[in-house]
């Protein structure tokens, strides 16, 4: 019955009412679903508006970025200043802590990776913004970026809007993982996915393996016993994917369970990792541990990682609990 459905903007009341809320929660929110949907629009409208190529800008972290880079940090900025919530926000995109004009009473941080998997757009594969909120602590500087330096498990928010075929948004709030798909002739999002869980098991795993050269021992030996099959240790076929959009991933994992790794490697390593743990490992690890699933580094719970720079960088390797235990089991064996 589809006119049953429940909106975004109902389930974020209904959560309000049950925790009581002063209603500032709700207001955040919507100024991010509005964001999202403007993002959508744009990544959409593609090549149309000029949306594909490159911006001819780097970022803070040395990356090329793309026209949607650019617009999708602007479109998150601004939206997300109107609604007065938050002290500041910290981007990707950004160096620096950006602080919110005339939000004196603003109690929340915003992180965001504005567009993810942004290397995708051209080829009109899948991308996502990814956001994480976190409470201002007491008597903290919301200009400096040590209010921003909380661990995962600090976290009140965490979420993700993915534009693939349909566009999703999906996030929580410490209590279960909901999926909502935006209606683009009603514009709104609709709750389609309640109670999103992550099996425990999978036959699925994601790396990108042109890097296998510079993997330390535990991943080289989970992916080797993955490839053996059914002959090897593991007595059963597994499938592989690498869409290089970690939104596309982990909704995968949520829909069907899987392993997602971007792990240390010799090369990495220099750098603290691949992603990035304030705006893409810790609000995903988040929402895989809200769905029952795990993430970890290899070596420690991800959540748990102490911050110590806004752009800081970490081995992510999350989804199916079974599979990322064993492969931290592997680590320890290895004393690593
Ligand atoms: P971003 O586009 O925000 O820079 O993030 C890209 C990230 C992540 O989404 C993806 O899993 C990974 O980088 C892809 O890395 P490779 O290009 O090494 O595959
Ligand atoms: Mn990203
Ligand atoms: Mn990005």
């Amino acid at each position: 019955m589809p006119y049953k459905r429940i909106t975004l903007t109902h389930f974020l009341l209904q959560e309000q009412r049950r925790l009581g809320g002063s209603g500032a929660f709700t207001s955040l929110m919507n100024d991010i679903l509005t964001a999202c949907k403007m993002v959508s629009h744009e990544v959409n409208r593609g090549a149309l508006v000029g949306n594909h190529g490159v911006a001819g800008t780097v970022n803070v972290q040395d990356e090329e970025q793309k026209p949607l880079d650019v617009l999708a940090n602007d479109i998150f900025l601004h939206m997300n200043a109107l609604g007065g919530n938050y002290a500041a926000m910290a981007s990707e995109e950004l160096e620096d802590v950006h602080a919110v004009k005339g939000s004196a009473d603003g109690k929340y941080l915003l992180l965001f990776d504005p567009l993810d998997g942004s290397s995708n757009i051209d080829v009109n594969i899948s991308v996502g913004s990814i956001f994480s909120i976190l409470r201002l602590p007491e008597g903290a500087d919301p200009n400096s970026a040590n209010a921003f330096l909380q661990p995962g498990v600090q976290q009140v928010c965490a979420g993700y809007a993915l534009y693939g075929s349909s566009t999703m948004l999906v996030l929580t709030t410490g209590n279960g993982v909901n999926g909502f798909t935006l209606d683009r002739d009603v514009g709104m999002f609709f709750l389609t996915h309640p109670n999103m869980t992550i099996p425990a098991d999978t036959k699925e795993f994601a790396i990108n393996a042109s890097r296998a050269r510079f993997w330390e021992a535990p991943v080289k030996r989970y992916v080797d016993e993955c490839l053996a099959g059914k002959e090897g240790p593991r007595g059963k076929d597994f499938n592989m994917r690498w869409v290089a959009s970690m939104v596309a991933e982990v909704h995968r994992i949520l829909i069907r369970g899987g392993i997602f790794m971007y792990p240390a490697d010799v090369e990495n390593i220099k750098k603290g990792g691949k992603l990035r743990l304030m705006y893409e490992a810790n609000p995903m690890s988040f929402i895989v541990e809200q769905a029952g699933g795990a993430s970890t580094t290899g070596r420690q719970r991800l959540m748990e990682v102490p911050p110590t720079n806004l752009h800081q960088r970490v081995p992510v390797i999350l989804g199916s609990k079974n599979e990322v235990e064993r492969l931290e089991a592997y680590h320890r064996e290895v004393g690593e």
